[in-house]
């Protein structure tokens, strides 16, 4: 019993340390995607579908960050972590890629 809880216990310490893992990455910024940009992106916002965006990550991180015409910046109201998670996540979730 006491050596199930050593490797209970290892395999929480490997857990965190894969914090930036992709698969993180994309979990946050799917939560981050239902709080901050559904309601424009979907649910018959006017913003574009971005599973149709043709950019490239860096292209998404800047407008994330600095806004595009009616886009707002997200810079200050999310981290630059959060800002990349976020773009991570729209960048993977493309159609043509
Ligand atoms: C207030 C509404 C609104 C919110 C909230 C919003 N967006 Fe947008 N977004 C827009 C509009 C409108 C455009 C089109 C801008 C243009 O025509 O230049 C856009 C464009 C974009 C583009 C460019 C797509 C392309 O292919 O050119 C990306 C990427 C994007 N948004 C990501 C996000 C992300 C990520 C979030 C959440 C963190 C978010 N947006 C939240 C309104 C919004």
């Amino acid at each position: 019993m006491k050596n199930y809880f050593v490797i209970l216990f290892f395999g929480f310490l490997l857990s965190c340390s894969e914090n930036n893992s992709d698969n993180n990455k994309l979990l946050l910024g799917d939560k981050i995607y239902s709080k901050n940009c559904i309601g424009c992106h979907e649910q018959g916002g006017a913003a574009p579908n971005l599973t149709y965006t043709t950019l490239e990550l860096s292209g998404i991180i800047a407008i994330v960050k600095y806004g595009r015409s009616s886009m707002p910046s997200f810079k200050g109201i999310l981290s630059e972590n959060e800002i990349e998670d976020i773009s991570y996540y729209i960048y993977k979730q493309k159609k043509n890629q």
